[in-house]
């Protein structure tokens, strides 16, 4: 039945079959009535997905009774861990004072007042996901500078809004010459109108982006990047590739967005903009700010925030801001994600990182660990992957095989998919950093 899988995975597909029967049982039945078997946050995969039952603290249990140690902890949302107390009665509080208002309320200002403190931005608004900030920071900075092109960087990913929604895995074959990209949709149902106003540049090189702002000097609104790539494994800009990237855009008058979706609060305090010391003009938050409930933000220097107060560019959302993401969030961030609790897990993160680099080398695999902060991934490739081109190279299949072979020693290393990372929570102990280096290593051995 999976002659493929069989073939790449051997005796772990045996293994993973049957330590997730009741998992096979569920996908069988949700697949009648959800494409995929999933009803939207998991990663589809074949044979089929885990489907979990509970998680606490670094640990989530699946149906069958299995328990992992989880690094993937919601593609990087849960730095907080699962569960964590002070979230649990924080949210059980609020819950007892209602669950929506429809009515303004004081958490959503102690909250901006904390993202502002963070990064540099001077008002915010929320909504309730990466995707919805991103599309507003994309119709702000349209508005700001009346123009209408974006520059996208090949290989990031900004959520599924049309115009952002291109060039997330182009195929190379049809990705047009590296140093100035062809735009790719993702899939079927983006019209050719929206496609011709996203233009593709290459990550980590600053002549191709100048080329393009140079070609369409006077059209471009913005350029939008992922500061640090990951959604391709984790690929850092180069030195001074954003200090470069902030100079260049303000000299063709263009605004800079950093999604920081997957680095803000992550890998530091004010994520890349306090850790490369760069500022952009929009800054789009989600995931990690939230410690789990939905919730994102799109923030932004003062005369570009205005436009939602002079009508300029309105935005609704009726869960925006609900008051149990609000306080989610700011129980987060306030409470569980203090200097503290950065140092631990950067400690952490440094071990596990450390700890992989040994066992790359020790077993000779032809794999790199790229990482920055505590968050990082194996990438099996023999040269550092440095943008797209580099990482659509990699062994995806070696990847499959490390990844069931860690799920079936307990440790799930990262989300599914050689794209992600690890990410370590609040709630993460040594002793689990040496539980993932110990399995690591005996599956380091077979692959
Ligand atoms: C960098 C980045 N931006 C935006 C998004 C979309 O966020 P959401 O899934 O909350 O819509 C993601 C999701 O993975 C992301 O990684």
């Amino acid at each position: 039945m999976y002659e493929d899988l069989y073939a790449l995975l051997g005796d772990e597909l045996d293994s993973y079959l049957k330590r997730t029967e009741r998992s096979s049982v569920l996908f069988k039945k949700a697949v009648e009535v959800l494409p995929e078997g999933i009803g939207g946050s998991a990663a589809p995969y074949k044979p089929y997905p885990i489907y979990m039952r509970k998680a606490e603290g670094s640990r989530i249990w699946d149906v069958d009774g299995n328990e992992y140690v989880d690094f993937n902890l919601c593609w990087g949302v849960l730095m907080v861990g699962h569960s964590h107390p002070k979230l649990v009665a924080a949210l059980k509080e609020a819950l007892s004072c209602g669950t929506m208002f429809g009515f303004a309320h004081e958490s959503s200002e102690k909250l901006a007042r904390e993202l502002c403190r963070r990064f540099p931005m001077d008002g915010i608004r929320f909504v309730n996901s990466g995707t919805e900030a991103n599309m507003f920071a994309v119709r702000l900075a349209r508005a700001f500078t009346d123009k209408s092109k974006i520059v996208k960087i090949e290989g990031t990913y900004h959520g599924w809004a049309s115009e952002l929604f291109i060039s997330k895995r182009p195929p190379v074959g049809k990705a047009g010459p590296p140093s100035k990209p062809t735009p790719v949709t993702h899939g079927k149902g983006i019209p050719s109108g929206i496609v011709k106003d996203t233009l593709i540049a290459p990550f980590n090189n600053i002549q191709a982006m100048e080329n393009i702002l140079r070609e369409y000097a006077g059209e471009v609104a913005a350029v939008i990047v992922e500061p640090v790539m990951m959604n391709a494994g984790v690929i850092p800009p180069r030195e001074n590739y954003l200090n470069e990237l902030r100079a260049l855009t303000e000299e063709y008058n263009v605004l800079l967005i950093f999604d920081e979706v997957k680095t803000g609060v992550k890998i530091a305090p004010g994520g890349a903009s306090e850790y490369y010391r760069v500022e952009p003009d929009i800054i789009c938050l989600a995931k990690a700010m939230g410690g789990g409930l939905p919730i994102g933000a799109c923030g932004a220097k003062k005369e570009i925030m205005d436009q939602i107060e002079s009508g300029d560019v309105p935005l609704y959302g009726t869960y925006s801001a609900n008051p149990l993401a609000v306080t989610a969030s700011l129980t987060t961030l306030t409470q569980i994600l203090t200097d503290d609790a950065y140092s631990k897990i950067e400690q952490l993160g440094n071990e596990l990182m450390n700890g992989y680099r040994e066992i790359v080398e020790d077993e000779k695999l032809k794999a790199k660990i790229q990482g920055v902060a505590s968050i990082g991934c194996i990438l099996f490739s023999e040269h550092e992957v440095s943008d797209y081109r580099g990482f659509a190279r990699v062994d995806r299949d070696k990847w499959r095989k490390y990844w069931f072979s860690m799920v079936n020693r307990g440790v799930i290393p990262m989300p599914y998919g050689h794209e992600e990372e690890w990410t370590i929570s609040v709630q993460h102990e040594k002793e689990d950093i040496e539980l993932h280096l110990e399995v690591f290593k005996e599956v380091a051995a077979k692959l």
